[in-house]
């Protein structure tokens, strides 16, 4: 990991790296996206590869490969609370860095970047930014794809329709649009990941924009099912026993169920810390910590 001195960004993550690694594989019910993901990014951080496939099989450069190159290097997470889309973001190139056997860096835009709201200052933090990745990127060619995440995107991007908008925000959307227009025609091998659970915010032009835009939810039964079997591995739940644990975390009259990260970051704590340091975990101990945890609401319920 190297820390850089721009605070603009907090530290890069370089990949392949195996604490990366270690999160994408913990990652579930995400197989979809991540295959989907695998091959978008691949192909926009390494065009040529779309080149060299199409020589390999068709014995040209078809023009649909040219039309797939000029797409622009944007893909959109979105969707509800705790669902991975971070942890994705983060660790996915990590993959990809180690099946072609390249260093990946994953820079990661600061909310800072938003500025204090003073006049010009979020459009010029968003335009020095996205410099410091160009002159980046430009240094280390598509030998080294960048990856820049940026995370609660909707911050940046609000849609400039909205009406209460203020003009610095508008702005700020100018900026990105600007930035993300200078990477696909100076820099290729940096492909822009942004993260958002308000797609409705986020503006419509940038969401134009994007390759590829992919939906996250919170698990269904199957998912609650391989996760909770995955992170109570080696208690002995029978199949009543995590069926009744999977109604649990399910829908009720709330109308929504447990997310991914109410399960691995608050039920997992809880049920360990009140076992410990002197009772085993057990299917009920389960259950009566999932009762005392109660889902997190999704974000319009919040808002
Ligand atoms: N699909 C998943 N499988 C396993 N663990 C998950 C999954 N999604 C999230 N988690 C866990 O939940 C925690 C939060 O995940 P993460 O921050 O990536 O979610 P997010 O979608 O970015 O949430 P937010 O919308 O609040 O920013 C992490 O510890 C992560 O490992
Ligand atoms: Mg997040």
């Amino acid at each position: 990991m190297t820390t850089i001195s721009n605070d603009l960004f907090e530290d890069d993550l370089d990949l392949p790296d195996p604490v990366a690694q270690q999160r994408y594989a913990h990652l579930v019910g995400l197989d979809h996206v991540k295959m989907r993901l695998a091959k978008e990014a691949e192909l926009i951080l390494q065009p040529q590869l779309l080149r060299e496939w199409s020589l390999r099989t068709h014995n040209t450069v078809l023009p649909a490969v040219d039309r797939l190159a000029h797409r622009p290097p944007l893909i959109i997470f979105a969707g509800d609370v705790g669902t991975g889309k971070t942890t994705l973001a983060e660790t996915f190139a990590d993959a990809i860095a180690r099946r072609h056997r390249i260093d990946v860096r994953v820079k990661r835009l600061s909310l800072r970047a938003r500025g204090t709201g003073a006049v010009g200052e979020m459009t010029r933090l968003i335009g020095t930014a996205f410099d410091g990745v160009l002159d980046e990127a430009r240094l280390a060619g598509t030998t080294r794809p960048t990856i820049l995440v940026i995370d609660e995107a909707d911050a940046l991007a609000q849609s400039r329709e909205a009406s209460q908008m203020h003009h610095e925000d508008r702005a700020g959307v100018n900026a990105l649009i600007r930035g993300i227009s200078q990477i696909a025609t100076e820099a290729p091998g940096v492909l822009v990941v942004m993260c958002t659970n308000r797609i409705g915010a986020l503006d419509p032009a940038i969401r134009r924009r994007a390759a590829a835009e992919f939906d996250f939810a919170r698990p269904d039964a199957t998912q609650r099912a391989a996760i909770l079997t995955s992170l109570f591995e080696g208690i002995p739940l029978g199949p009543s026993d995590l069926q009744e644990l999977v109604k649990l975390t399910g829908p009720d009259e709330r109308g929504y169920g447990h997310t991914y990260s109410d399960l691995v970051d608050r039920v997992l704590a809880a049920v360990c810390l009140t076992a410990y340091p002197d009772q085993p975990v057990t299917a009920n101990l389960i259950a009566e910590q999932i009762r005392r945890c109660p889902p997190t609401p999704p974000f319009t319920a919040q808002s």
